[in-house]
């Protein structure tokens, strides 16, 4: 007789601008192997939003595909945002960050990991810990809250005057503060650090109240506070002391960046949007590259660790560790694009990740 039905997943791609086709196009490609190799079946879909829709059409992300992707897809995988054409970004605003508030995506998790020793800038041969093996072990996480925090567009401007307020709710700080433990605890990580600015902005002080509440709740988890300022240091002195690093919208943005340049750059860092039993939005921490755009030398890997992080959360962990030893696997063998040194484009690259998961 027929065997069970092969699981099926609807996948919503929004490659978007830039180099955001050509990293979707890539990532795809790779999904589509593992799919088979893995047993099961994506149902793949691509929305046309980004610069060029709007442009030709005044149309950022329209009420029915807001509402088709927030009732009827099981994940969604957007390449980019962004073009020089539309210098005031609001394209971007209403796709990216219209999901992410709209949805309540509150959860931005931002892993930031070395894969390979010599893709760090750090220095190999002396330790902060003492060690001198020459191997960094960087691996930790970034909870950026994604719903509030300057990034509401709160404000308003009055002659010369522009003002931006940044929101910060019990509810919206606790929230991601307790996702930050949650998946601490599920892991075995000892250690949680909060970073705010409390000692200059006073309404960090929820920041502060929440993070002591929560952490009372968790008590094989050490909790730490660090300012932004003296973390953004630390992070490059001694990145392998963090495990989970908790904090609002703005200063996960900017970390997150710099977390990804401490282990290769943005063409390696992968993230997700989550509010758990929610379909996710995926995306590469990187943007749209456009001077990158349309030569294949776009580093197609950061969207493929993504689409692994899409698989994890789909419930396809063998499919996504298969995914993230493939990557592993080509930074090993020299199989690098030029942002990391070698000359191998994004469609080489993304086939010969195919190819590695195809004989997993
Ligand atoms: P960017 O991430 O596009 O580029 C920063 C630097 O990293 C550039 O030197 C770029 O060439 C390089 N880079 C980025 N991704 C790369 C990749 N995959 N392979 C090789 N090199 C890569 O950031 P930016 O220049 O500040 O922004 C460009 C546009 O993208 C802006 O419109 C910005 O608003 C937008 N943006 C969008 C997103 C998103 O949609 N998630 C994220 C960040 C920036
Ligand atoms: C990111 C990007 C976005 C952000 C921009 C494009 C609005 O930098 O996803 O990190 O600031 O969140
Ligand atoms: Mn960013």
């Amino acid at each position: 007789g027929r065997g069970p039905r092969l699981k099926r997943y609807r996948i919503a791609t929004i490659p978007g601008d830039g180099i955001g086709p050509e990293v979707i196009a890539a990532a795809v490609s790779v999904l589509e192997v593992a799919a088979r190799r893995f047993g099961f079946e994506i149902a793949l879909e691509r929305l046309p939003y980004g610069a060029d829709h709007y442009l030709a059409t005044g149309e950022t992300l329209p009420d029915a595909a807001f509402t088709h992707l927030k009732d009827d897809v099981d994940a969604i995988l957007l390449g980019a945002v962004g073009d020089p054409r539309v210098p005031g970004n609001e394209h971007a605003r209403d796709i990216l960050l219209g999901l992410r508030f709209r949805l309540d995506l509150y959860i931005n998790l931002r892993p930031v990991r070395l894969l390979h020793p010599d893709l760090t800038p750090l220095r190999t041969d002396r330790r902060t810990d003492g060690q001198t093996d020459g191997e960094r072990r960087i691996d930790f996480v970034i909870f950026r809250e994604n719903t509030e925090g300057m990034y509401l567009g709160r404000g308003r401007t009055e002659g010369d005057e522009y003002v931006a307020e940044e929101v910060n709710t019990g509810k919206g700080v606790e929230r991601i503060i307790r996702a930050a433990f949650e998946w601490a605890r599920a892991r075995g990580k000892t250690r949680v650090t909060m970073s705010d600015k409390s000692n200059a902005i006073p309404a960090h002080r929820i920041w502060q109240q929440k993070f002591k509440l929560v952490a009372a709740e968790y008590p094989g988890i050490t909790p730490e506070h660090r300012y932004v300022d003296v973390l953004a240091m630390e992070m490059v002195r001694e990145p392998e002391r963090f495990q989970v690093i908790v904090t609002n919208n703005l200063y996960g943005d900017i970390l997150s960046d710099l977390g990804a340049g401490l282990v290769g750059g943005l063409g390696l860092a992968a993230s997700a949007n989550l509010h758990p039993g929610r379909a996710g939005l995926f995306e590469p921490v990187h943007g749209s590259a456009p001077t990158l755009a349309g030569k294949d030398v776009a580093n197609p890997y950061a969207a493929i660790l993504t689409s692994a992080m899409m698989l994890a959360e789909l419930d396809e962990p063998d499919a996504s560790c298969a995914l993230e030893r493939a990557v592993r696997a080509g930074l090993a063998a020299g199989v690098r694009p030029p942002d990391l040194g070698g000359t191998v484009g994004t469609r080489a690259a993304a086939a010969w990740v195919a190819e590695q998961v195809s004989r997993h």
